[in-house]
C-alpha cells in the first residue's frame, strides 16, 4: 500500500504542474506514472482502468469492478467507479469527464496508453487539446526520495551479489540462456520480486551487439561474456553490466576492458549537481574518442531508471538538462568490435551533495571465469 501522505504529495505536486502547463485533466492507464501517483498497478488490457487527476480535487479510479479490491489493498485513492463486465463502460467514462473536464480544454494523457483508450477520450471530448502526460510526470519521477532510493539501493545490491554468486561458476560448455536462468534464480533467492527485464548474457561475438539477449551459443575458452540484467524490489529496478572473460584473456580484451572502465570511472567522477547530463556522455566518450575507438561506442553513456529500467534524465549529447540531487541513472559506456566481442560496464549511480554515489558495488577489475 502506497502511504496515504505520500500519494497525497505526489498528486498535489503533479497538480501544481498542471496549473503551469494549464491543464484541466490528467489521465493515466496502468503504467508506472499510475504506480508511481496511485500505488496500484497491473499489467494493461483490453478492460478499460483508468486514473483521472482533476487540476483540483481528489483522483478519480475508474476500473472494472473485478480491480476494486485490488485497487483498495494497493492505493490510498478513494473515489472508484466501477464497471461490470455486462456494462458499456463509455457511458461512466462520459460521466466522469463530464465532471472532470467540463471546460474541454488541455488534457494530458499518459504515453503508453493504448490508441483504443485515447481514441475513446478523443470522442468524448472532441474540443480539448491532448498532450503527453510526459511533461508533467518525468520532472516528478526523475529526482528519487530517499525510501525510493533505499529500495533501489536493495535492488542493485541484490543484484551486485548475483553477479558475485554467478562468476564462481564454471562457465566453459554452459550456454548462455543457462548463465541466464543461474543469475535470475541467484536473484530471487535474495528476494527479488522479479527481473528488471530480460537477462542479457551475450558471449563471444554475440557481445558485440549491444542488444543480444541470450541464446544457445555454449561459452568457450578465450570468450567475452557480457552479463546484463537486473531486478526489482517494491517495484524499483537494478541495472548492472559486466564483463567477464572465460579463461583466458588475449591482450586486445585486456587493453579494451581498460579503455571502458576509465571511460566509465571518468564519467562518475564528472557527475556534481548543476552539470548537464551530455557533459557526463562527453567525460566517457572523449575517453574512448582518444584511444581511438569512438566509432565503436554506438550508443548513449546512459539512462535514467526508477519505477522504468529507462526513464529520464537521459545521459546523451544534447541533454542540456542540468544534474539535481536524487536524480539516479546508469553509466553504461561500451566498445563494440564486430564479429569479435565487445565490452561494456554499468553501474547505477545517484547524483548527491558532492557527486556521484554508486548503489552498485561489484569489482571493475576484470573477472576470469572458469
Ligand atoms: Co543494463
Ligand atoms: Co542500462
Amino acid at each position: 500500500m502506497l502511504a496515504a501522505g505520500i500519494c497525497k504529495h505526489r498528486v498535489a505536486k503533479v497538480q501544481r504542474s498542471m496549473k503551469a502547463c494549464n491543464s484541466e485533466l490528467l489521465v493515466l492507464f496502468p503504467s508506472a506514472n499510475m504506480l508511481y501517483l496511485s500505488g496500484f498497478y497491473d499489467e494493461p488490457s483490453e478492460r478499460l482502468l483508468l486514473l483521472f487527476v482533476p487540476q483540483e480535487g481528489e483522483p478519480i479510479f475508474l476500473a472494472p469492478a473485478l480491480y476494486a479490491d485490488q485497487i483498495r489493498q494497493s492505493s490510498p485513492v478513494q473515489d472508484i467507479r466501477v464497471w461490470k463486465d455486462s456494462d458499456e463502460p463509455t457511458v461512466l467514462l462520459r460521466r466522469v469527464l463530464a465532471e472532470l473536464a467540463p471546460n474541454e480544454a488541455g488534457v494530458l494523457v499518459d504515453d503508453t496508453m493504448w490508441s483504443m483508450f485515447l481514441l475513446m477520450l478523443e470522442t468524448a471530448l472532441p474540443q480539448a487539446d491532448f498532450s503527453p502526460a510526459s511533461q508533467v510526470m518525468v520532472p516528478l519521477r526523475m529526482q528519487k526520495s530517499p525510501d525510493e532510493l533505499s529500495h533501489m539501493r536493495k535492488a542493485s545490491s541484490i543484484a551486485d551479489e548475483a553477479f558475485e554468486e554467478v562468476s564462481r561458476m564454471n562457465f566453459t560448455g554452459l550456454t548462455e540462456l543457462q548463465v541466464a536462468a543461474a543469475l535470475e534464480q541467484a536473484m530471487r533467492q535474495r528476494g527479488a520480486e522479479g527481473v528488471a527485464f530480460e537477462t542479457l548474457v551475450a558471449s563471444g561475438p554475440n557481445s558485440a551487439m549491444p542488444h543480444y539477449r541470450a541464446g544457445q551459443r555454449r561459452i568457450e575458452p578465450g570468450d567475452v561474456v557480457i552479463l546484463d540484467f537486473g531486478c526489482r524490489v517494491q517495484g524499483y529496478c537494478s541495472d548492472i553490466t559486466r564483463t567477464v572473460v572465460c579463461q583466458k584473456p588475449s591482450k586486445e580484451i585486456e587493453a579494451v576492458y581498460g579503455i571502458v572502465r576509465q571511460a566509465q570511472e571518468r564519467a562518475s567522477q564528472a557527475i556534481r549537481p548543476g552539470v548537464a547530463a551530455e557533459e557526463i556522455d562527453r567525460a566517457a566518450r572523449s575517453c574512448i574518442t582518444q584511444a581511438g575507438y569512438g566509432e565503436r561506442f554506438i550508443h548513449r553513456t546512459g539512462h535514467g531508471i526508477g519505477l522504468e529500467v529507462h526513464e529520464g534524465p537521459y545521459i546523451n549529447e544534447g541533454n542540456a538538462l542540468q544534474l539535481q540531487q536524487g536524480m539516479t541513472f546508469s553509466l553504461e559506456p561500451g566498445i563494440y568490435l564486430p564479429g569479435k566481442f565487445g565490452v561494456r560496464i554499468e553501474d547505477i549511480v545517484t547524483v548527491g551533495e558532492k557527486g556521484a554515489a554508486s548503489l552498485n558495488h561489484c569489482t571493475h577489475e576484470l573477472q576470469v571465469v572458469e
